[in-house]
């Protein structure tokens, strides 16, 4: 299975990613992931990247198109993966496209997590990263009264662009550069939208559901 989930900040590709992509046995490759992870080790990607992150701004196309293409390059990528926040504008969907022709591959299916907007800013206001296991959590929604990781007992985080400003200004960019993603993989015909509101549970139990005709 070779799958993109597609949806504004907040949505919950992250969240519904951990779950979908272990229960197809498929590695999750988050471009936000690895761009965090290289800004805490102060790599100079990281360095590039914070710079974009920090105002809530794509990073530029060529950095990122690189750094998904290794990434795809691993052994694990050769049987299937989820995308979870590539590709972010139409130019990178295309580019997506050519490379897994070259490897002999096209995507299944591409998600498309739908939310109203309200509900994405609860979200992102509430929401705690594991700084250890990289879990997502929420400070109302799972009830989180510490700053600990249930999971791992690692300490959790709040995201720098979960600022309000920052936020504002991802969601300017999510309509602008990647709404557009919405026509160009229904022109594609691979698009499938899954209702993203209510419990975790339900959300990924839809997910499976439209994921079921695409499973071998
Ligand atoms: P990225 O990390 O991809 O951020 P994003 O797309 O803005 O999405 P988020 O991670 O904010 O939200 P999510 O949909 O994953 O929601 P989550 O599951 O956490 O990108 C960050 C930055 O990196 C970009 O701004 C850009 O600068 C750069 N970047 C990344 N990819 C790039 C690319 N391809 N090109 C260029 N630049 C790129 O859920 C949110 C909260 O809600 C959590 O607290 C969660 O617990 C809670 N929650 C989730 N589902 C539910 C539910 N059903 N009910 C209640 N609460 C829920």
């Amino acid at each position: 299975m070779r799958l993109v989930l597609v949806g504004p900040p907040g949505a919950g590709k992250g969240t519904q990613a951990q779950y979908i992509a272990s229960n197809l046995s498929i590695p999750k490759i988050s471009t936000g992931d690895i761009f965090r992870a290289n800004v805490s080790g102060g790599t100079e990607l990281g360095k590039l990247a914070k710079e974009y992150m920090d105002r809530g701004d794509l990073v530029p196309d060529e950095v990122t198109i690189a750094m998904v293409r290794d990434r795809l390059s691993e052994d694990d990528a050769q049987d299937g993966f989820l995308l979870d926040g590539f590709p972010r504008n139409v130019p990178q969907a295309e580019i997506l496209k050519k490379m897994l022709a070259e490897f002999g591959v096209a995507l299944d299916i591409v998600l498309e997590l739908v939310v109203d907007e309200d509900e994405v800013v609860r979200r992102l206001a509430g929401r705690r990263t594991c700084s250890q296991c990289g879990r997502i959590w929420h400070v109302d929604f799972d009830d989180k009264k510490d700053d600990v990781c249930d999971a791992c007992g690692g300490s959790l985080y709040q995201r720098d662009d979960d600022k309000e400003e920052t936020v504002r200004r991802r969601l300017e960019v999510y309509q602008e550069q990647t709404a557009p993603l919405i026509t160009f993989y229904a022109d594609e015909e691979i698009l499938v939208g899954v209702d993203a509101a209510g419990p975790v549970e339900e959300v990924t139990g839809r997910a499976m559901e439209a994921l079921a005709p695409y499973i071998g």
